[in-house]
């Protein structure tokens, strides 16, 4: 595609440095597979799925098909007080490979639009059963859980929250469980750290009363702010205070949902079960956008018996939830993810990868590799006074040399599509490397 076609100044862009990225543009305009194709007609390595979404890599014919078929046959259905097959059938597909009695599914957009659900749900349960005192909710230092005010509110990003105020009210934070001192160059889950879920009982439900807390909301692993494995132990305490003092608590596996760990999900992998999941991004194979919360059997069951008989029992929803075009894209990817073994493809080469990325950790500038299934994270000394430039600079290079890496902060995550080869796994790793030594001489 020739750039002239189209003007870039239009478009405001998400999420990037407008100005700069306009003066020079990284421009996609295909994808199959492990592969994007850029405007100059180069074959880019995909190492992020996307943003952390096309787990069975793109353009995969059969979600295209199902994308085409559902397109031609029933474009929209009203999702309010009517219905359409889509969303019944892969709210079935999802309690069925869900752990314990996560078996009902709220339908969203994105995976923003699913933790503000999941908010709202924790709130609208509590107040259903009569504890409607517990209002505050409780994020985590570094999270990221999207970008809508519930999200920002619990999310501890500081640049994400910064700029627009006060936030909702009644939330507060656990501490984040990043330590180079203790855990720096951990393969799976760091040895240090599960005492810092106590915090939730010392801290917090000292402060402001279990009676008045709603819910906790965590990234099992945190994808945005750097890869953050949670340290052994660490979920199952948080689970155990949560049920002492009737605290929900709701995962967010917007990232880590479908095979990124190793596993259909974190839960599955960590066998801690929350009360809600957090879904988006891999649910569609990144092909339409959708989100979802899937609950377990006690809040749908609260919230169904009560509200009065033939009244609405919970006052939320989009016009586009559970929309034909999505379910269509999220069946079909449910489909290839299955039929192609890819959770467990993803188990069986996390040790190949994994040594991969820890061969970088002699290389300049490199203080920390973690890595957990088919997630890494390679964390870079920054820059003095210029947070995030070195790995921003890293990113740039290796775009350079045809391959996608994502950077957060000065760490950069590696999060390819599950269909990755060991040659494609050694090529991308293999060109990281390169740079990383470009950069440190720079
Ligand atoms: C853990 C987590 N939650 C929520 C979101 C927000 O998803 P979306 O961008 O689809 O709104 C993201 C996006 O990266 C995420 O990583």
């Amino acid at each position: 595609m020739n750039p002239q076609d189209y003007q870039f100044d239009p478009f405001w862009m998400p999420f990037t440095a407008n100005r700069q990225f306009k003066k020079s543009p990284r421009m996609l305009v295909s994808a199959r597979d492990m592969h994007f194709i850029s405007d100059d007609g180069r074959k880019i390595l995909d190492g992020t799925s996307g943003l952390w979404c096309s787990n069975a890599g793109h353009c995969r014919p059969k979600i295209t098909e199902a994308i085409q078929r559902q397109a031609g046959e029933l474009d929209y259905a009203p999702a309010f007080q009517m219905g359409h097959p889509g969303p019944f059938k892969v709210a079935e597909r999802l309690k069925s490979i869900m752990p314990a009695d996560l078996d009902y599914t709220f339908f969203t957009n994105s995976g923003s639009e699913s933790v503000d659900t999941a908010l709202k749900i924790a709130l609208a349960y509590h107040r259903a059963r009569g504890e409607g005192t517990r209002r505050w909710l409780i994020g985590r230092e570094r999270g990221y859980h999207g970008a809508n005010f519930g999200g920002i509110s619990v999310g501890g990003m500081p640049a994400n929250r910064k700029t627009f105020g006060t936030l909702l009210s009644n939330v507060d934070h656990l501490q984040h469980t990043h330590n180079l001192e203790q855990n720096s160059f951990s393969r799976g889950q760091p040895a240090w750290g599960a005492h810092l879920a106590d915090e939730l009982e010392t801290r917090l439900v000292a402060l402001h009363d279990a009676s008045n807390i709603a819910a906790v909301i965590i990234e099992p692993m945190a994808g945005s702010t750097g890869v953050l494995v949670p340290p052994k132990g660490y979920l199952e305490r948080l689970r155990a205070l949560c049920d002492k003092h009737g605290i929900l608590l709701i995962f967010d596996e917007v990232i880590t949902g479908f095979g990124r760990l190793g596993a259909p999900f974190a839960t599955s992998l960590f066998g801690v079960v929350p009360d809600m999941v957090c879904l988006a991004k891999g649910l569609t194979n990144g092909a339409v956008p959708m989100g979802a919360v899937v609950v377990r059997k006690h809040i749908y069951e609260n919230m169904m018996t009560a509200a009065p008989e033939n009244t609405i029992e919970l006052f939320h929803g989009y016009t586009y939830s559970g929309h034909p075009l999505a379910a269509a894209a999220a069946l079909a990817s449910l489909d290839v993810f299955e039929q192609e073994g890819l959770y467990e493809r993803a188990r069986e080469l996390a040790p190949y990868f994994e040594n991969a990325v820890h061969s970088l950790r002699e290389l300049p500038h490199v203080i920390d590799v973690r890595s957990i299934g088919m997630v890494a994270g390679i964390e870079l000394e920054p820059l003095a006074g210029k947070p995030a430039a070195r790995a921003f600079e890293a990113f740039l290079r290796c775009f350079d040399k045809d391959v996608l890496v994502r950077t957060t902060g000065d760490t950069i995550a590696l999060s390819p599509p599950l269909i990755i080869s060991k040659q494609q796994i050694d090529e991308l790793v293999g060109k990281l490397g390169d740079v990383l030594r470009e950069v440190g001489r720079a």
